[in-house]
């Protein structure tokens, strides 16, 4: 071979060995960032929906959260459907979540996504909504039946007789039933009494504002009795009865949930009376501090049980907070959940 040759095909020997040391570099750094991810806990996030403003904080809130504890975590949406949702369940579990944090489609059938999780050794946290029927290991959420009696009293500040009317949330979610019940046990006096006169009162496919003004459309044209109060369940159902009631919308007293932006802005143009607002990251917070800890075999301690049809899930409860005109800068401006400019411009 001449001289030229053989310098040739020792660079091209030369270069092989080198590529061939990279991707064992490469394998080793793989390897070992996979071992320090594996070293890490892995939370699963199966979120129900975020077609509604208040889901996006929950997965931004969680997120940040466990990340911050040294987790790695995978959120997963369901949009609303609940076989989507237990594929989305198996899915992680595929990817070997230690911890399951799952806001449920619906609160019954996801008892099937939980025994999934459960039978590969996946610890699951029902997140804001109650997993029935089934064991649980943990439940983290506001005082639901306080929310409700918190909606009525905004409305029963304003005007406690008259012709009302209720509209609740989706009759798939545990959440609707307990502010319902916390509704119904402040009204349920002044209805046995007489004062008050429950002329609505209905559950609202996914919770869906659109769903909610054609209810109410539907009500308005085919009574005649006038409305004088009304208690809802969320802020959406609030905007879709507001759009159904055109001009009356600022004369009735109208409750809600969730202080989403513009329920916040319609508080302070008079068309909504209240809203109860619930701190999101101190949810998120809880949650993932839980999931955490669950993971690293820490000791847990809860504030209350709930019963879920099966058990006394241990539950952590949060405080939800009524918020009207008077108080939006203490609750809403001074915890952060929005700034001033994004309130009042
Ligand atoms: C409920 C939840 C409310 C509201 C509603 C609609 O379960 O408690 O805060 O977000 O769903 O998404």
């Amino acid at each position: 071979m001449k001289p030229l040759k053989w310098f040739t095909v020792l660079i091209f020997l030369f270069l092989i060995a080198c590529s061939a040391n990279d991707s064992n570099n490469d394998k080793s750094m793989e390897e070992m960032k996979l071992q320090t991810d594996e070293e890490k806990v892995y939370v699963g996030f199966a979120i129900d929906t975020l077609k509604e403003d208040r889901w996006y904080r929950d997965k931004e809130f969680v997120e940040k959260k466990v990340t911050e504890l040294g987790g790695n975590i995978k959120t997963l949406a369901a949009n609303g459907n609940q076989d989507v949702q237990i594929e989305q369940v198996k899915l992680l579990i595929n990817e070997g979540i230690d911890v399951l944090i799952i806001v449920p489609s619906n609160s019954e059938a996801a008892s099937k996504a939980t025994k999934l999780a459960q039978e590969s050794g996946v610890k699951v946290i029902a997140y804001d909504k109650l997993i029935l029927g089934t064991p649980l290991d943990y439940y983290v959420s506001f005082d639901n039946e306080k929310v409700g009696e918190i909606q009525a009293q905004i409305v029963l500040d304003q005007i406690d007789e008259g012709n009302f009317a209720y509209i609740g949330g989706s009759e798939t979610d545990n959440n609707a039933h307990l502010v319902r019940d916390g509704a119904m046990s402040i009204l349920q006096p002044l209805i046995d009494s007489g004062k008050i006169n429950l002329v609505y009162d209905e559950f609202t496919k996914d919770w869906s504002k659109d769903i909610a003004e054609e209810n109410i459309n539907k009500f308005l044209s085919s009574n005649t009795v006038t409305i004088d109060g009304i208690v809802t369940a969320y802020d959406g159902l609030a905007e879709g009865a507001l759009a159904a009631l055109g001009e009356q919308a600022g004369h009735i007293p109208i409750s809600g949930q969730d202080a989403e932006l513009n329920a916040i802005k319609r508080i302070i143009d008079g068309t909504q009376t209240g809203t109860v607002y619930k701190p999101i990251e101190a949810l998120a917070n809880q949650a993932s501090i839980l999931a955490m800890d669950i993971a690293s075999g820490k000791d847990i301690s809860t504030n209350a049980t709930v019963n879920n049809g099966n058990m006394d899930v241990p539950t952590i409860l949060l405080e939800p907070v009524q918020v009207t005109k008077e108080n939006i800068n203490e609750t809403i401006i001074e915890s952060g959940h929005y700034t001033e400019e994004e309130v009042y411009n």
